[in-house]
């Protein structure tokens, strides 16, 4: 079996993911709307594990509660502290590399559909050519200024669109393969 790499996130208009301090308060809409889970739990239901970067890591530990049953690999060059998230019952370990090398050592351990979460993270892996599928929800928000999903690419990257609905409050979801 070969690996997938997934994206599914929410994005304001201008292509920022948090604000600058990290805060996601944009995601949640104007009140205007009842916000619905825009098929995550169908997406989570089909990936094997979750791979994000520490910053992500970061800001799900103050969420409270651990928010995944899957299993969850956090990137990072140092060391970080999964007790908080073991505590909660997380199975969560740490790794490092290059995104070919990581896709490869988690698919000898039997983990192929990969949903890959946070900007830099989601870049190393576009960089690399691995992101195959990419599921965004567009807020109808400019936000002027943020964490960024996309940032610069050696050559350009073709998509295809393969559907796009719009939910109520304006959210557009588009759903692109490589
Ligand atoms: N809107 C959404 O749906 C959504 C989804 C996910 C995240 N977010 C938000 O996005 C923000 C985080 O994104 P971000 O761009 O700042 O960073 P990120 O991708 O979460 O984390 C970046 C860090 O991950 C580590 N890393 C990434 N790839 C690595 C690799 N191949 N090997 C080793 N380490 C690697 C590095 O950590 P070290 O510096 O420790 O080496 C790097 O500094 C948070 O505010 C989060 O809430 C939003």
């Amino acid at each position: 079996m070969t690996s997938t790499c997934s994206v599914f996130c929410g994005v304001s208009l201008d292509g920022f993911i948090a604000r600058p301090d990290g805060s996601l308060d944009f995601l949640e809409g104007d009140g205007s709307a009842e916000m619905g889970d825009h098929g995550y739990d169908a997406f989570m239901a089909g990936m094997d594990a979750i791979v994000m970067g520490r910053n992500t890591y970061e800001v799900v530990l103050t969420f409270g509660s651990w928010p995944f049953t899957k299993p969850v690999v956090v990137l990072s060059s140092r060391a970080v502290d999964l007790g908080v998230a073991r505590e909660r019952g997380a199975s969560v370990e740490v790794m490092h590399g290059e995104p070919q090398e990581l896709a490869a050592a988690l698919a000898a351990k039997g983990l192929f559909k990969l949903y890959i979460d946070g900007g830099q993270t989601v870049q190393r892996f576009q960089r690399a050519g691995l992101i195959d599928r990419l599921i965004l929800t567009q807020l109808p928000v400019l936000i002027g200024q943020g964490i960024p999903l996309f940032g610069p690419l050696e050559r350009d990257i073709r998509l295809k669109l393969v559907s796009s609905r719009t939910f109520p409050g304006g959210l557009v979801q588009s759903e692109y393969l490589r």
